[in-house]
This record gives C-alpha cells, structure tokens and sequence, in this order.
C-alpha cells in the first residue's frame, strides 16, 4: 500500500525534492526559494558528483543529497517531487512518485502522448497523490487576467487566437531537444504552450474550463538527420467557430506572443508565456472597437515558477484533488490535441 498522500498543515513550508539536476531544476529550485509556501529539501540525481553540485547551490544538506533518484523518493523529509528529467522518463518517475506516496509536480510535456499521460493519471489517483503539469504560466495573474477578460466577453465574442512559441537552438544529435530517443522535437518541446493556450482561451470564451478542438489540420519540417520536428504549424477550429493558429519551433526564432480577436476588440499579449529573463514587467494591451488607443495593464513579472510552486501548495494545502491552474483533465487534453498535431506531421 502507498503512504497516504501528505497534507501540508496551514503555515507550514511544503518540503520539495528536486528529482533530476539540469537547467530548469535548478530555475525551479531557485523559484521555490522566493515562493511564500515551499523549501527545497532534497535533490535526487543519476551521479553523486551532480548531486552534490546541486545540492551545494541550493543549500541542500549531504543526508538529503541523493546519488539516485530512488533514494530521493526513499527520504521521508520529501513531500512532494519535482520531476525535471527529459519528456521520456517522466511516466517513470512520476509513477515511482505516486507509489512512494509523493505528491508531484511533473514538468510538461506529462508524457510523450495521450496514453502515458492517462497511465500516470490512473497512478496518481490510485496512491491518492496530486499530480500537476508544469505549464508555469498558468499561475500568473496575467493569464488569469486574460481568461477573466474573455469570460466577461470584454472584447466581445472571440472568434480568432493566435499563438507560437519558437527559439533556435543550434543543431546538436545528441540535446534532449534534437534527439527523438529523448523526447526531441518542437511540438513536445514547447508548442504545448500555444496549444494550452488556445485550449484555455477557447474554454473561456465557451464558458467551459478548456475547450477541445473539433478540426487540427498541422504542417512543419522534420530535420532530415534526427527526425525531430525543427518547427510546425497547427490550424484548429474550436465550438463556438474559434479559430486558432499556432507556431511552435526549435530551430527558428517565432515572435513568442499571442492576440485574442473578439467581434467588440482584440487583446494583445506580448509575453504570453512569462519567461522571466525578458522583461520586469508584463503589458497585456486591450484594444476596445473604436477607441483609438490600446488600454494598457501590466503586471510585475516576478518569478512565475515560484509562482508555481505556491498554487502546488496552496492545492495541497486546501487538500484539492487538482491544482486548477493546470488540470489532469487540462493535460489529457492538451496531449490528445498534441498527439493530432505531430500525427499531421507523420510524428509518433
Ligand atoms: N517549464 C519550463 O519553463 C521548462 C523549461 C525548460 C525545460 N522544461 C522541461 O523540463 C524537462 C527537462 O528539461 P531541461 O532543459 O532541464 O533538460 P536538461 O538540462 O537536459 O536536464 C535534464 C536532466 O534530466 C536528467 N536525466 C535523466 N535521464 C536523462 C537522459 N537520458 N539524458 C539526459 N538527462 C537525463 C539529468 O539529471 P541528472 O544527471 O541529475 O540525473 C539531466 O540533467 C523537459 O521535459 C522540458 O520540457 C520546462
């Protein structure tokens, strides 16, 4: 039997272990540093030596520095884990989690596809442990803004979203995001944030929690050496006739924003996806029919993954069976739709 699934007591800080050691773990470490709610007490990695590297930036004491994510999962200071490996050992790591009776914040993409993602959900619901995808911008007051604005139909019926996520990234075989054994690929990599998005916006302005495309129709170009999609396009019709165009990639540098267009008005969302490098502050820009000036609010940018790490806790605290900001049900969703995209493209 799991251990029963850990309650995090009022004004108590939530003890998160770091399960793998590379870029984003270390963000994510420094983000529950300035969160209100959680410490980091415990890292697990594949090598001692980087173990130890880790546990010495984050101030992780030698008892709770971990030459295998095994025995990280084994320490019973760990309340929750933060899984942080490439897409492939996700499922793993997250059922390994849920058995030792964890609660977990899995990085995104879940799973590689729908059906891994449905298998962790079957595990976590059966240890009765929480389970949340790491799609981090979803906890920014901006994003809650933007639905709170669609729901009240301020710029009038949407009609039309646009949204792409692209960076280059020099071609290398043997990068996690070049390489198919390892998950590789710009879809999986980061065009689940437009495709979230649109599932969101579309939800919104359907007065439902995320809306599931009727129609995906989707193109790109898969590199000739690995296979992995360098960049893609995705056209999808929602209910309610919302149509959505996406961009995604890995090897090209895409405009990373998004616009909403409603029968009364448009949004603008220059930071849509709140990397934290870019900017201090956050401008969402409401373009009323008619006014011939934009209504500027903004937003400080402050560390969105602490940000995460608080609506975690705050779910675990309140004893949820979900963190709303990003559902299981959101991420069945999300992946199904990402499946039909790298299908278009010949993808498995
Ligand atoms: N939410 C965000 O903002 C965000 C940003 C970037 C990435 N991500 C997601 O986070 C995950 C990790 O991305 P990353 O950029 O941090 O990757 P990364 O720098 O390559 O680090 C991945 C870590 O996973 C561990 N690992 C386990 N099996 C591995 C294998 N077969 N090959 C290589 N490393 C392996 C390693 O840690 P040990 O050596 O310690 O075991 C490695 O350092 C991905 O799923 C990605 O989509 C999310």
């Amino acid at each position: 039997m799991p251990a029963p699934a850990p309650t995090l007591l009022p004004n108590q800080s939530l003890r998160w272990g770091i399960l793998a050691t590379g870029r984003i773990a270390g963000i994510f470490a420094r983000g529950v540093a300035a969160s209100r709610t959680g410490q980091v007490v415990a890292v697990g990695s594949r090598t001692a030596a980087s173990a130890a590297r880790f546990a010495h930036e984050h101030g992780i004491p030698p008892e709770h520095t971990h030459a295998s994510y095994a025995a990280l999962l084994a320490d019973p200071a760990v309340e929750a884990v933060y899984i942080a490996t490439p897409h492939p050992e996700h499922l793993v790591w997250v059922e390994r989690a849920a058995a030792a009776g964890k609660a977990v914040l899995c990085e995104k993409p879940a799973g590689l596809n729908l059906a891994q993602a449905q298998t962790m959900l079957a595990a976590t619901r059966a240890a009765k442990v929480l389970l949340m995808e790491a799609y981090m911008y979803r906890c920014h007051p901006q994003t809650a803004q933007i639905v709170e604005w669609v729901r009240a139909g301020v710029i009038g019926e949407v009609k039309w979203i646009q949204a792409s996520f692209g960076f280059h990234c020099a071609f290398d075989p043997a990068s996690r995001l070049w390489n198919k054994a390892l998950g590789g690929g710009a879809i999986l990599d980061v065009g689940g944030y437009p495709m979230s998005f649109a599932r969101l916006i579309a939800g919104a302005a359907t007065q439902t929690a995320c809306a599931e495309p009727l129609e995906l129709t989707g193109t790109g170009q898969l590199h000739p050496q690995t296979g992995v999609d360098v960049y893609a396009a995705a056209t999808l019709r929602f209910p309610g006739n919302i149509v959505a165009q996406l961009g995604t990639a890995i090897g090209l540098n895409l405009d990373p924003t998004a616009r909403i267009y409603g029968t009364e008005g448009w949004i603008e969302i220059p930071h849509p996806w709140i990397i934290t490098q870019t900017t201090d502050t956050l401008e969402l820009r409401l373009h009323r029919q008619g006014s011939a000036a934009a209504e500027i609010h903004r937003f400080p940018t402050g560390n969105v993954y602490a940000l995460e790490a608080d609506a975690f806790a705050d779910a675990l605290r309140a004893d949820a069976d979900t963190v709303p900001a990003m559902s299981p049900a959101d991420t069945l969703g999300n992946l199904a739709a990402l499946d039909r995209w790298r299908t278009a493209l010949d993808l498995r």
